[in-house]
């Protein structure tokens, strides 16, 4: 009997995390099985119950129920309650532990995967929702000389700087008040899904920066072909998913399994 594990969304069909976790099993000979499933978004916390009940071990959730899932956990990890979401259930008995793997992803995949150093960098995020909110404080403990904040919005970027404004140095702007080059850009927002870009100066990125999107396609974002126009090194967000999943595989086995087959798997 191999232990069940899953990713639960709405949607869900394009995740691929199944296919990146049967890789992990393979390679650390964990037992497991990991499948997907659709949630009706009325309906998260039953299908959790349900796959708990029959036997399901953990889940990885995501969008758009990652605050479900952080209501519904009964104990937390510091990085888990500090984003305010889970991405990472584990069934323990009656407990249910949440933890968000999601800013460790996105550390390892700069500092390992890139070789880029955060200590002393200057950071800037943009967007100011949920996917912003994740990643926060294991950004901030990498010790950034700034983490700045820019949003469509500014009251939303100025909330999430006051908010973690303990962790480490943060502040906050509009787009167009930017200035100054930034060593790392990290497109935090949705806007990529509508082919777009955050309307920022061409001067946030130099040669030698790095942008990164959050979210990755079979072809490069607005905002990554923008960036590339700059001099600016582009990295998608792929190697995120890959190391959050790695993250969340050790969370539930006590493994973290080596990402670079995986990455070769998929011609990354
Ligand atoms: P998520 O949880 O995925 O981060 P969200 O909470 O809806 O989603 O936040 C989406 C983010 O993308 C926000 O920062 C949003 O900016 P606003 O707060 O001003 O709405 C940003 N966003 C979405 N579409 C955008 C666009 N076309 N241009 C710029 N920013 C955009």
């Amino acid at each position: 009997m191999r232990d069940r594990y899953a990713v639960v969304g709405n949607p869900v069909a394009h995740s691929k995390s199944p296919e990146i976790h049967t890789l992990f099993a393979r390679q650390t000979a964990e037992a497991i099985e990991y499948t997907r499933i659709l949630a009706p978004l009325d309906g998260f916390e039953d299908t959790v119950r349900r796959f708990a009940r029959e036997g399901g071990r953990g889940l990885n959730v995501t969008v758009p129920f990652k605050f479900d899932a952080f209501r519904l956990a009964t104990e937390r990890t510091p990085r888990a309650e500090t984003a305010g979401a889970v991405n990472t259930l584990r069934f323990d008995g009656n407990q249910i532990l949440g933890d968000n793997t999601d800013g460790a992803g996105l550390v390892a995949d700069i500092t390992r995967n890139l070789g880029i150093g955060l200590a002393d960098a200057r950071i800037l995020m943009l967007g100011a929702g949920g996917a912003a909110y994740g990643v926060m404080l294991p950004l901030l403990d990498q010790k950034p000389a700034v983490l700045h904040i820019a949003n469509r919005t500014p009251e939303k970027a100025a909330s999430l700087a006051d908010a973690f404004a303990r962790y480490g140095r943060t502040s906050s702007s509009g787009y167009d008040t930017l200035e100054g080059r930034y060593d790392v850009i990290i497109n935090a927002t949705s806007a990529g899904l509508q082919d777009t870009m955050p309307d920022v100066p061409a001067t946030v990125f130099g040669q030698g920066s790095l942008a990164l999107d959050m979210v990755y396609a079979d072809k490069p974002t607005a905002f990554m072909q923008f960036a590339a126009g700059q001099g600016a090194r582009v990295r998608d967000g792929f190697g995120m998913l890959v190391e959050q999943a790695a993250e969340s595989f050790s969370v539930w086995r006590g493994v973290r399994p080596e990402t670079a087959p995986v990455f070769a798997h998929f011609g990354r």
